[in-house]
């Protein structure tokens, strides 16, 4: 008989962990939708959600539907995004750059010193920025111009229990009606709020305290605001921003993808393809300069304002 040494265990894969996270998540949601439902059979629950049926009521003003700009700003935003969210990751994950970009110093902004040399992906981050913040104004000016900001902040109180209510309504899968042509729901609205009123401005504000070269010129904020603390914030608003997307699209694929396709990229309120196609082109659109953005193009286009190298 022979003594076969035991063979070594074979090294666990990196998905091992799904084998108890994939079931602790299914029952966790169970559990939620149980409870949901179960909370919503109470008499005092019922009265509330009659009282506050998930929607705060907008002013008889209150803009309905979404002029042709606002559906191009959405588009464009989304567009840039895009690439904010790649080249971040980038940054976030890359220790050596294949491409480096330095300053030629001609500019606005002049850097006193060593000369700025970032990696090339985050040139294309601030590129993007530039774009996704000249674009954001242009929306905070016509919202308010058009009263369309009356839709996405919140004006009344009535909006924290209405959003309970919608909330509870999203947990137990009856899924609160979807208006969104003429009123969001109230978890809706905030989230709304949060994502261009909150995330988008504490982004910028994070990104624009690291940016090198502009770092260095703002000593005296070391104290009251250091941009490592910049650093450690600007991260998680990166995964706000992932998971609002993931569940936005989610929903409003869920709750009547070709009406609200047609809110946002059709302009109207009908169940038609037309909005549908608008969104498939720009899908088309965004794949495209997925593939284009290549750093033979970056670096191209880098050049312009500075020298390309290693
Ligand atoms: C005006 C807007 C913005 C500016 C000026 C900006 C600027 C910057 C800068 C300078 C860095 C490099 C930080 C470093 O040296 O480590 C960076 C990293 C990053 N940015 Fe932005 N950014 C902006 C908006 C955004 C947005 C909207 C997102 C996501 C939706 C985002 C996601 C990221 C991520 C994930 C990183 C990597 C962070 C890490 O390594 O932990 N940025 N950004
Ligand atoms: C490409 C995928 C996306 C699709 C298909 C999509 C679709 C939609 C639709 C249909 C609406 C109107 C909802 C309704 O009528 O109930 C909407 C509104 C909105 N979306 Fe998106 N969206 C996408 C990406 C994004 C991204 C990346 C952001 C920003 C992070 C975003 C932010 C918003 C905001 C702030 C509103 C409210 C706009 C307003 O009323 O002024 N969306 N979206």
């Amino acid at each position: 008989m022979s003594t076969a040494a035991p063979s070594p265990r074979p090294p666990r894969s990196r998905w091992f962990k799904l084998v108890w996270i994939v079931p602790v998540v299914v029952v966790g949601a169970a559990l939620i939708v149980l409870a949901a439902n179960g909370i919503r059979s109470i008499p005092a629950v019922k009265d509330f959600m009659t009282t506050y049926p998930g929607q705060s009521s907008l002013p008889s003003w209150a803009p309905v539907g979404f002029p042709a700009w606002l559906e191009w700003q959405h588009f464009l935003s989304s567009f840039f995004l895009l690439f904010i969210i790649r080249t971040g990751w980038q940054v976030h994950t890359t220790r050596r750059a294949e491409a480096y970009w330095t300053r030629n110093n001609k500019g606005l902004i002049k850097t006193k010193g060593q000369p700025v040399r970032i990696p090339l992906h985050l040139w294309f981050h601030l590129t993007m920025d530039v774009l996704f913040v000249l674009n954001g104004l242009v929306f905070y000016v016509l919202i308010f111009v058009s009263g369309q900001w009356v839709r996405i902040i919140p004006t009344r109180w009535d909006v924290i229990p209405n959003a309970i209510t919608a909330g509870i309504k999203y947990a137990s899968l009856n899924w609160p009606t979807e208006d969104g042509w003429v009123n969001y729901n109230a978890l809706q609205l905030l989230t709304y709020f949060v994502t261009v009123f909150i995330a988008a401005p504490l982004a910028v504000l994070t990104g624009l305290r690291m940016v090198p070269g502009l770092a260095g010129r703002w000593k005296p904020l070391d104290k009251v605001y250091p941009a490592a603390v910049a650093r450690k914030l600007h991260y998680p608003i990166f995964i706000y921003f992932l998971a609002f997307i993931v569940v936005h699209v989610t929903l409003v694929f869920a709750t009547g993808a070709l009406r609200n396709l047609n809110h946002m990229y059709g302009g109207s309120d009908d169940v038609n393809w037309i909005g549908f196609a608008f969104f498939a082109g720009s899908l088309v659109l965004m794949v495209g300069g997925w593939f284009a953005a290549r750093p033979v193009l970056l670096a191209s286009l880098a050049s312009l304002g500075g020298r390309v190298g290693r």
